[in-house]
């Protein structure tokens, strides 16, 4: 059998399986991967942009930041592997992108491990959210702290519900789907380890190969090899 007739076969038997991508999923979408030579962290430095340490000592320029990659990524639209992934209706999706296109795909297992751009949180911590604005910076309605992007940073905890959440899943999956992630940044990345001890098969689909000596890895396009996954 070939490496795609496996995983084809192991996803036609599968009764609990998940999805885990990252932001190789949304690439041919037209939104920038972070790890790729012409990714973001290429040209920015994420302790300046993503990190607590940043925001404090730049507000301003953070949020300014955050909005210009709202605007970039306005015009996205699902493409062929989000399409994929969404059809399998039975399939729970964690994903580290904070970008909505599992959801405009039509999914609804989703499960958003570092939050999402289209809400802005209060960095204080009061819990007040707001769907994004987009405006600067502004301040919170409830306690009068900063208010910053729905998003986890580095250097901090990921939301307890979700990680619980997807731990759960990845804890039953029978097949996990791994899909356009470097799979460097933990706690995310462990899930992987954490469905194969489990008992998960994995299949991972991405453009550089990930050598992780378990399952079977398809190298190409998400959007070529998705769709083809599921017929
Ligand atoms: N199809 C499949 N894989 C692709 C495609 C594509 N069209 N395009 C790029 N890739 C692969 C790349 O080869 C790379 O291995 O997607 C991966 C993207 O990796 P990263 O840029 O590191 O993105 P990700 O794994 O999502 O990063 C994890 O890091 O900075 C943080 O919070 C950010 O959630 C993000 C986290």
């Amino acid at each position: 059998m070939t490496d795609i007739s496996t995983a084809k076969a192991w996803l036609a038997e599968a009764r609990h399986p998940v999805s885990f991508s990252g932001a190789g999923l949304s690439a041919e979408s037209g939104i920038a991967t972070f790890r790729d030579p012409d990714g973001v962290w290429a040209e920015i430095d994420p302790e300046q942009m993503a990190s607590p340490h940043g925001f404090s000592s730049d507000p301003e320029r953070v949020v300014a930041w955050y909005n210009a990659r709202r605007r970039a990524n306005e015009g996205a639209k699902p493409n062929p592997a989000h399409l994929a992934l969404s059809s399998q209706s039975h399939m729970i999706h964690i994903t580290q992108n904070v970008d909505g296109l599992l959801e405009a795909a039509g999914a609804t297992n989703v499960l958003h491990l570092h939050g999402t751009l289209t809400r802005d949180r209060c960095h204080a911590g009061c819990g007040y959210a707001v769907a994004a604005t987009k405006t600067g910076l502004y301040h919170c309605p409830e306690c009068g702290g900063a208010m910053r992007p729905d998003v986890v940073w580095f250097g901090e905890m990921l939301a307890g519900s979700v990680v619980r959440a997807a731990e759960t899943a990845a804890y039953g999956a029978d097949v996990m789907l791994v899909v356009g992630t470097s799979a460097v940044v933990y706690p995310a990345a462990g899930l992987i380890e954490m469905a194969y001890r489990s008992g998960a098969k994995i299949v991972v689909v991405n453009q550089e190969p990930l050598d992780l000596g378990v399952g079977v890895e398809l190298i190409g396009n998400a959007g070529d090899i998705l769709p083809d996954l599921f017929t």
